[in-house]
């Protein structure tokens, strides 16, 4: 039997050539990405500095796909608005960023975002008791955040199932996320685990020749026909 339930793909904007943003995001939608992923880091929470609200509004201009904004900043609550105003879809935050997770959660939604939290290697699950109500997504980090193009955890895979089963058994409509080296056969793997949404950007990006991008992606959501189906799958 094989798995239809379709993946989304969303590339990391991170490995893109940020001198040509605008191009990168127009070859990437016309490979047939489904969302951006784009990582806001303040060399504070992790020791990079990455982009800002401006450059979320900068791509907002260039593309109507879901923008999936990943904060890994401490604290997020002051930027909360900011995002929202800079035409981010979806707001993930880290648990570990600020005191009051379950009010940050439910300001992302006031301010008409979708609530993510993003759960770190070492972060246990018990975090999301209590707060599955106020969550549209729940991200899954298979590299310690930071950096692009690092290798897959592969420990987390039993932690990608217990939150599918998590999710199922709450009723709720949350998306399960995976994010961090993420490859064609790191893709099967998260897919037959019960991911939704893939995140990827040096397996996406690495390939800067003509049609590679869709070549790239296609590699990802392909394993959709791939992937042999589990117990507790849903169809
Ligand atoms: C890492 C970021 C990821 C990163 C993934 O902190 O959260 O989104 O861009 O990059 P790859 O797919 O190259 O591991
Ligand atoms: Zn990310």
């Amino acid at each position: 039997m094989l798995k239809t339930h379709p993946v989304k793909i969303a590339p990391s904007l991170l490995s893109a050539d940020f001198l040509h943003l605008n191009d990168e995001i127009q070859a990437v939608t016309q490979g047939g990405a489904d969302w951006l992923h784009m990582d806001i880091m303040d060399g504070h929470y992790v020791p990079n500095i990455t982009f800002g609200p401006g450059i979320v509004q900068a791509v907002r201009r260039s593309t109507s796909l879901h923008i999936d904004v990943h904060l890994m900043i401490a604290p997020a609550q002051p930027y909360i608005k900011c995002f929202a105003q800079s035409g981010a879809s979806s707001l993930t935050i880290h648990p570990d960023s600020d005191i009051h997770t379950h009010r940050l959660l439910s300001e992302i939604r006031e301010n008409g975002m979708k609530a993510g939290i993003a759960l770190n290697p070492q972060t246990p699950l018990c975090v999301l008791d209590h707060l599955l109500p106020y969550l549209d997504l729940i991200l899954i980090m298979t590299v310690n955040p930071g950096f692009g193009g690092q290798s897959f955890i592969p420990e987390m895979l039993p932690k990608i199932r217990a939150v599918r089963k998590l999710i199922d058994e709450s009723g709720f409509p949350i998306l399960l996320e995976v994010d961090g080296g993420i490859n064609a056969s790191t893709a099967r793997e998260v897919i037959s685990a019960g991911a939704d949404v893939l995140v990827a950007g040096a397996a996406i990006f690495g390939n800067r020749d003509e049609g590679g991008y869709k070549t790239a992606i296609a590699a990802l959501k392909n394993q959709i026909l791939t992937s042999p189906l589990e117990e507790g799958d849903i169809l």
